[in-house]
């Protein structure tokens, strides 16, 4: 991202009260896949908010991140109701195949995971999203045929 989009778009949000942070994140974040620590700090200013504030909220909600993330996000659910359908197992299978962990983009930039600790379909456990797909009812074959479906795309 170049510094003049990045002063843009903090220019945004000049004059934004306090308490609007977290919409004003998510904006960002939705428009750009990630929060540039650049932004953070252009937000600050404008805000007049400390940059220890910001990433604190940054940190605390995991629906943030400060990496753009692979070509293909990878969410899996470890709520209560997917573990007891073997997410965990799932979780393993997908950071040894793909050799990333929550948080991490893969070399190539193709993958990221995150641990999410809800996707909103309980019911139909384990579930995974990749990018806007939600797959209900993993097991460690569709798992396999899934990622591979991902793989071979470019
Ligand atoms: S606990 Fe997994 S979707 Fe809600």
């Amino acid at each position: 991202m170049k510094k003049q989009d990045i002063s843009n778009i903090s220019k945004l949000y000049n004059g934004k009260n306090r308490s609007e942070l977290i919409p004003i994140l998510q904006d960002i974040q939705n428009h750009i896949g990630f929060i540039p620590k650049s932004v953070v700090a252009a937000i600050a200013d404008n805000m007049n908010i400390p940059t220890t504030k910001i990433h604190g909220v940054i940190t605390f909600y995991k629906q943030f991140r400060y990496n753009p993330g692979g070509t293909f996000h990878i969410r899996i659910c470890r709520g209560t109701a997917c573990h007891m359908n073997n997410s965990k197992i799932l979780l393993e299978a997908i950071q040894n195949r793909l050799s990333i962990k929550d948080g991490e983009t893969d070399k190539e930039g193709k993958f990221s995971l995150e641990i999410v600790p809800c996707l909103g379909a309980c019911n139909k456990g384990p579930v995974i999203g990749i990018n806007n797909e939600f797959y209900t009812g993993v097991n460690q074959k569709t798992l396999d045929e899934i990622l591979s479906l991902y793989q071979n795309m470019k």
